[in-house]
């Protein structure tokens, strides 16, 4: 059978039926726990879903944590390779609570007309997200603390956050003001909480909506997202979550709760490899950055400490929720997630505090999972991304999967963890659109804004092979290969750097040539596509991994490919004309020799 585009494949892929109203996956996926109710099955278990904002894992933040170590690590799984996929706040969680990457929700910034919770709900995502799920299944749903940016005091109620059985948001403008914040309970208007430590606000906050929960004898989602550990800030000039809101922002470090004021005097940021490096790094407005003044670092490593100390709350959250949780007796039947929307660097690649690049700063963040069955004290190294969240809670309320996630559940056994060390994908897309911000200090030679930080880029990571491979909206290219350079500090693309014949065990530029067709399919991917993206250039299944892809009878298929990722322009959303070739369009297609197609 000839298949002339890959939307045929992807039918028999995403085969789906529905029931009363619901769209369910594949009938083969069994639930993962047993309903309640029936003889000798234990009750559906409890999520507690903890999302702080902007932690890192590479300058170490969790070991900072005590309680976290204590209460989560020593009783669950770490995911080491866990990435999100769009470095910055509003998109990444759209895509934790949607199961669907950015280029699949439109919601690529923080704020209208390209982002925040107006752009959410435009999307027609307020009920297509996972407390709306939860709910369907049978589910209580609790939240406290920052949904999405520019859910602000002027639009919570129009309408409001769909799926929540009881809800205490933090609203924008006051989302980033530690120490004058403003919630907004179920239907109530907003309440200020001006000289109370926002964290300390939501750690009553949580505990109240925990014994909620308890007393009302249903299963139960709570999440609870604090402010910690972002920089403080402050927008003058918010309106209505507007764009032009961005250009008069007030940041400042992190601030924490008096008690914590006084901690880890003298810690800096690590000194890796790539902190504020005396040779230039990366591309395009990156490779421009100068290096940073002793003023500068001095600034920076006080944010860096300011921002241990605003988590030693969540540190305590963490602690008082386990606690109540065991007074209530229900710890060993709940699961416990904790997880944070990006990742932060402060001095990498002389980059002033912020996120939204594609490092591994950014981009590799924590998630740490307990619960019944969860190994203890456990690491695992499978590829996981927050596109597999929701499909991961679905799985553990044992809810029938949608057939339009982009991401794959996460083993939660030590037996399914295995196996997945061994079948699993080893890719992770992270897209970006728009300008990358600077959270620390404005001086001259760093403005607040830089224009033109739109990409696509990789991450692919084997037994073998740790590579990095970026496109920008200039068609500047990075590649890097971490299994030699874990600080990205040589772009072995960029004219100045002498890169090696070989990498990942074949010559370099077939290796940029499988990415480049890797990158092409997963920037425009839908669901399955996404998870399994090699099975869209190879259809009879042949090729799982960049390994099998690189084997020499391919070398024509990918030489012959006259189609290379190419941006039109730079823009500060996903406007399709200005994101070159399209996957799936037919001359792309046609630019394939038709023997690649065949079904085997
Ligand atoms: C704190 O926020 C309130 C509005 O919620 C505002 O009226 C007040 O002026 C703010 N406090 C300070 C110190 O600016
Ligand atoms: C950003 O990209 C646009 C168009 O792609 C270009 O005209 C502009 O000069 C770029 N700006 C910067 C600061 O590089
Ligand atoms: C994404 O949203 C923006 C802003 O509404 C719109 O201009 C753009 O066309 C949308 N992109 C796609 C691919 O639908």
């Amino acid at each position: 059978m000839k298949i002339l585009d890959c939307s045929l494949f992807l039918v028999a892929l995403s085969y789906s039926y529905s029931v009363s109203g619901t769209v369910f996956g594949p009938s083969e996926q069994k639930p993962l726990t047993p309903i309640d109710g029936e003889k000798g099955q234990r009750p559906r278990p409890n999520i507690i879903f903890i999302l702080t904002d902007d932690q890192d894992l590479h300058m170490n933040s969790l070991d900072y944590m005590p309680f976290v170590q204590k209460h989560l690590l020593d009783h669950g799984t770490l995911f080491r390779r866990h990435f999100c996929t769009t470095a910055l706040c509003c998109p990444s969680r759209v895509t934790l609570w949607t199961g669907k990457a950015a280029h699949n929700t439109n919601v690529t910034n923080v704020v209208p007309p390209y982002g925040g919770y107006p752009k959410f709900v435009s999307q027609g995502l307020n009920d297509k997200y996972l407390p709306v799920w939860l709910q369907e299944s049978g589910y209580n749903t609790y939240y406290t603390g920052k949904l999405f940016n520019a859910h602000s005091v002027d639009n919570y109620d129009s309408p409001h956050a769909a799926g929540w059985t009881a809800s205490d948001f933090l609203l924008d403008p006051f989302t980033y003001w530690y120490m004058n914040s403003t919630y907004q309970r179920n239907k109530d208007p907003p309440v200020s909480f001006e000289g109370r430590h926002s964290v300390d606000v939501i750690a009553e906050k949580a505990l109240g909506l925990l014994d909620e929960a308890h007393e009302a004898s249903k299963p139960f989602f709570l999440g609870v997202a604090p402010v910690s550990p972002h920089a403080n800030l402050w927008t003058p000039k918010f309106k209505h979550g507007g764009h032009s809101d961005l250009e008069d922002i007030e940041f400042s470090p992190p601030v924490p709760a008096e008690r914590h004021s006084k901690l880890f005097e003298g810690i800096k940021v690590p000194r890796t490899a790539n902190f504020n490096p005396d040779k230039r790094s990366g591309a395009s407005w990156i490779r421009k950055l100068p290096k940073q003044s002793q003023e500068t670092v001095d600034y920076n490593d006080n944010f860096y400490v300011q921002r241990l100390r605003t988590l030693q709350s969540v540190d305590e959250i963490v602690d008082s929720i386990v606690r109540r949780l065991e007074d209530l007796k229900i710890l060993d039947n709940t699961y416990i997630i904790y997880t944070t929307d990006n990742g932060y660097h402060i001095g990498q690649h002389r980059m002033q505090p912020a996120k939204q690049c594609s490092f591994e700063e950014d981009i590799n963040i924590p998630l740490i999972i307990r619960g019944p069955g969860v190994p203890k004290k456990s690491t695992s190294d499978i590829i996981t991304t927050h596109t597999d969240l929701a499909p991961t809670l679905l799985e553990i309320v044992g809810a029938p999967l949608r057939n339009d996630f982009d991401g794959l559940a996460i083993p939660l056994t030590e037996e399914s963890l295995a196996q997945a060390s061994e079948t699993r994908h080893e890719h992770v897309t992270v897209e970006h659109w728009g300008f990358a911000s600077n959270e620390g200090q404005v001086l001259d030679s760093y403005p607040r804004l830089h224009a033109n930080n739109t990409y696509k880029a990789l991450r692919v990571i084997s037994k073998t092979y740790n590579l990095h491979y970026q496109v920008w909206c200039n068609n500047e290219r990075e590649l890097h290969d971490l299994t030699t350079d874990p600080g990205q500090m040589v772009n072995l693309l960029h004219p100045d750097e002498r890169a090696p014949e070989r990498i990942a065990g074949a010559p370099l530029e077939k290796v940029v040539a499988r990415l480049d067709s890797l990158l092409f399919v997963l920037k425009s991917c839908k669901a399955q596509m996404c998870v399994q993206p090699w099975r869209s250039l190879h259809p009879e299944g042949s090729v799982e991994s960049l390994r099998d892809a690189l084997s020499p009878r391919f070398d024509s298929f990918y030489e012959d490919r006259s189609t290379k990722i190419e941006f039109d322009r730079c823009e500060m959303g996903f406007i399709l004309d200005a994101e070159g070739p399209q996957f799936g369009q037919d001359d792309f297609l046609s630019a394939f020799d038709p023997k690649w197609h065949e079904w085997t």
